[in-house]
């Protein structure tokens, strides 16, 4: 039997993705018409005998209630919300949980970050995993090598897929091999990290460190016993030591950090939907009848007039209405917003129940390259007839009745 637990983090972290984290947690950010963390369970789904999901993290039950319940009855496996009190780390959150995930007895635990977009080639990754014979197996890429550092970098044993060795966001290159955040462990990994809180406590108890010092120094000998890291408290010290192994993935892979990723990424998982579930598509067949070029993703609930041309990479979510000779191109279009006629936008997130006036453009200025410059719009956001937005973050609430540039609006 197996397991599956996404780390979903808590409101402390995802401040990059203001002003949408403000009324939702990043987690359940829309992407391809889906909560980002619907994509990780959905591909759980594939996992043979699988007995539960668990997303853990330290956000409120009651922001989970909700898609928890909901996603629950339509896979029919079961997915749990469970909260910490306060962060325990990437490792020490599944640890805080270990009599829980335990219940089931599984063989395999799989973990899974929640903030990474990917096909999460899960079953190939149990066959090689199985074949390894390890305590873990790690899912790696190759990056450039200029974009490496953000990640967490690694060494394989080309003939045994060894980890062999691990630095987690090195300041001098080490390798342009990194660390995917998705994983499949035998239970061994809670003694393993056990032994690092434990190690810890013995550490503090002979120098009386209290936590205040200990969680702004971030120093690992001073951390509180109970916040462990996955990365460099387990994987740099158990690498070269036969229980860890990576399993390469050639497919598509990003870290959803900001907002221009979410965008990215909802581009890559709307393709992916065109391989495994083109029906989630719209075609354009006539049910729609606007133009379509693809691939777009149209809620059942919103209205998109005849005449509007939308795609590549859009969503559109509940009970949005597009008005007539609207254009959208590279854009997620969130719950309740209004587009009127001959709007154009691109490059953008539309916040809940905001509305675009006649005219008007939401755009990002100069190439775009999925990190930077796109604009957002809060929630409820107002923008006049014929007013030009450009690279822009609206908080929510505001009229905007004058074209504006490159700006935060507060
Ligand atoms: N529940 C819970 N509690 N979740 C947490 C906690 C915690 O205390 N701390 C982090 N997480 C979650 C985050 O929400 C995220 O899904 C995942 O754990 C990893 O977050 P970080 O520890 O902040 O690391 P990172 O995202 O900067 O980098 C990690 O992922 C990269 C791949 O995206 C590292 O493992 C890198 O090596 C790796 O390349």
């Amino acid at each position: 039997r197996a397991v599956a637990v996404i780390m979903v983090g808590g409101p402390t972290k995802g401040t990059r993705f203001r002003p949408l984290s403000l009324n939702i947690p990043k987690p359940l950010i829309s992407l391809a018409g889906h909560p980002m963390v619907h994509h990780p369970i959905l591909a759980c789904k594939r996992i043979p005998n699988l007995a539960q999901i668990y997303l853990i993290g330290f956000y409120e039950e009651r922001e989970f209630a909700l898609y928890v319940s909901s996603i629950s009855n339509e896979l029919k496996v079961p997915v749990k919300y469970l909260r910490e009190d306060k962060p325990h780390g990437s490792a020490g959150g599944m640890f805080y949980f270990r009599d829980l995930i335990m219940e089931d007895n599984p063989s395999h635990i799989f973990l899974l970050n929640c903030d990474v977009c990917c096909s999460f080639p899960l079953v190939e990754m149990l066959e090689a995993h199985n074949r390894y014979g390890g305590m873990g197996t790690i899912l790696v890429i190759k990056v450039s090598a200029e974009s490496a550092y953000q990640f967490g970098e690694l060494v394989a044993d080309p003939t045994t897929n060894e980890l062999l060795h691990y630095t987690e966001k090195p300041e001098t290159f080490v390798s342009d091999l990194i660390n995917c955040g998705v994983y499949i462990f035998t239970p061994g990994i809670f003694k393993a990290i056990e032994d690092v809180s434990l190690q810890r406590k013995d550490g503090a108890n002979s120098r009386h460190v209290s936590s205040f010092e200990s969680l702004s120094s971030g120093n690992s000998r001073t951390l509180p016993s109970n916040f462990v890291r996955l990365d460099q408290d387990i994987l740099s010290p158990l690498a070269g030591k036969k229980q860890l192994y990576t399993y390469e993935t050639l497919d598509f892979w990003e870290q959803i950090k900001t907002p221009g990723m979410s965008l990215k990424c909802s581009g890559l998982y709307l393709a992916q939907f065109q391989m495994t579930s083109p029906y989630l598509l719209a075609n354009g067949d006539g049910t729609k009848s606007a133009t379509i070029v693809h691939e777009v993703y149209v809620h059942p609930s919103a209205k998109v007039h005849p005449t509007a041309k939308i795609g590549p990479n859009v969503s559109i979510s509940a009970n949005a209405r597009i008005g007539a000779g609207v254009r959208l191109m590279n854009c997620i279009i969130l719950d309740g917003v209004e587009i009127k006629e001959n709007a154009v936008i691109l490059f953008s997130i539309i916040g809940w129940r905001s509305s675009i006036g006649k005219w008007s453009r939401i755009q990002a200025e100069g190439r775009y390259d999925g990190k930077l410059g796109i604009t957002i719009l809060g929630e409820d956001v107002i923008v006049e007839d014929e007013v030009v937005v450009t690279s822009c973050v609206v908080l929510p609430n505001k009229t905007l009745n004058v074209s504006v540039q490159e700006e935060i609006i507060l």
